[in-house]
């Protein structure tokens, strides 16, 4: 069963969201994506790397990469009511960022191209094998081997619902095992994420390493033994404030 039956039905959905709404009021708002951050943080990225955020909509974290010296970020989104908003609250520095408004499953990116990708909040909307295969093909293809994913959705315990539509929930093993040994988890962490509404969402995040051309994973650059994810995995219980 898809959320909805087709791309433009999708799209439609989020146009709405985001004619409707501010962007402070929509259940998954964070003045800033602190534990994306904390991730992207640990994944050391050089302030040259390609970095796309894959239903960016809204959010702040391309400001907040931006603020850090990242130079090469593109946000995309089927939304382009949510690109607008981000892009006119950034003002001039939005010329440095690529924006893309286009379907994350059939959207044409470039090959072997980013550094990091990071994700918070679509991949749980994907509720057939199709398109979440769709979704994996995206990342095989877009990602560099041996690059950096980070991917955040609901968790076990949260609603099964986020912006009116059913999602699937997935605790970090789960989300691994999703991506059929394309990725490698690292490390996680949950979030009780507070909504606008006072409601408690428990929020997923993953950093994964894809793997590389020989379908191998190398370790990342703080663990000399080989053995990434299993010693670095570590799962933080971490709050935000509430709004
Ligand atoms: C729950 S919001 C999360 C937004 C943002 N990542 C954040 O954390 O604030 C989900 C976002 O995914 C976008 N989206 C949903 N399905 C999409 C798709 N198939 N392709 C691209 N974007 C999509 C929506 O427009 C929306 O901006």
């Amino acid at each position: 069963m898809r959320n909805v039956p087709a791309s433009a039905d999708t799209k439609a959905h989020w146009e709405s969201v985001f004619q409707t709404r501010q962007p402070t009021e929509v259940s998954w708002y964070q003045p800033h994506l602190r534990q994306s951050l904390d991730l992207i943080h640990e994944a050391a990225p050089a302030e040259d790397a390609a970095i796309i955020d894959i239903g960016g909509g809204a959010s702040t974290l391309v400001d907040d990469l931006l603020a850090k010296g990242f130079r090469s970020l593109t946000v995309l989104d089927i939304s382009r009511k949510a690109l607008e908003v981000a892009k006119a609250r950034l003002g001039p520095q939005a010329g440095q960022v690529t924006w893309i408004a286009g379907d994350a499953l059939t959207a044409a990116l470039p090959a072997q191209r980013y550094d990091l990708w990071h994700d918070r909040a679509l991949f749980h909307f994907l509720l057939t094998p199709e398109d979440q295969a769709r979704y994996v093909a995206q990342v095989r293809d877009a990602v560099k081997p041996g690059g950096t994913v980070i991917l955040s959705t609901f968790g076990p315990q949260a609603p099964p619902r986020c912006s009116g539509l059913e999602v699937v929930r997935y605790s970090p093993d789960a989300l691994e095992r999703a991506f059929g040994g394309t990725l490698r988890l690292v490390s996680s962490t949950t979030e009780q994420h507070q909504t606008p509404f006072g409601k408690t969402q428990e929020f997923v995040y993953c950093r994964f390493v894809k793997a590389d051309q020989r379908g191998r994973f190398s370790p990342p650059q703080d663990d000399a033994t080989g053995d990434v994810s299993r010693r670095l995995r570590m799962t933080r219980a971490a709050e935000t404030s509430p709004l």
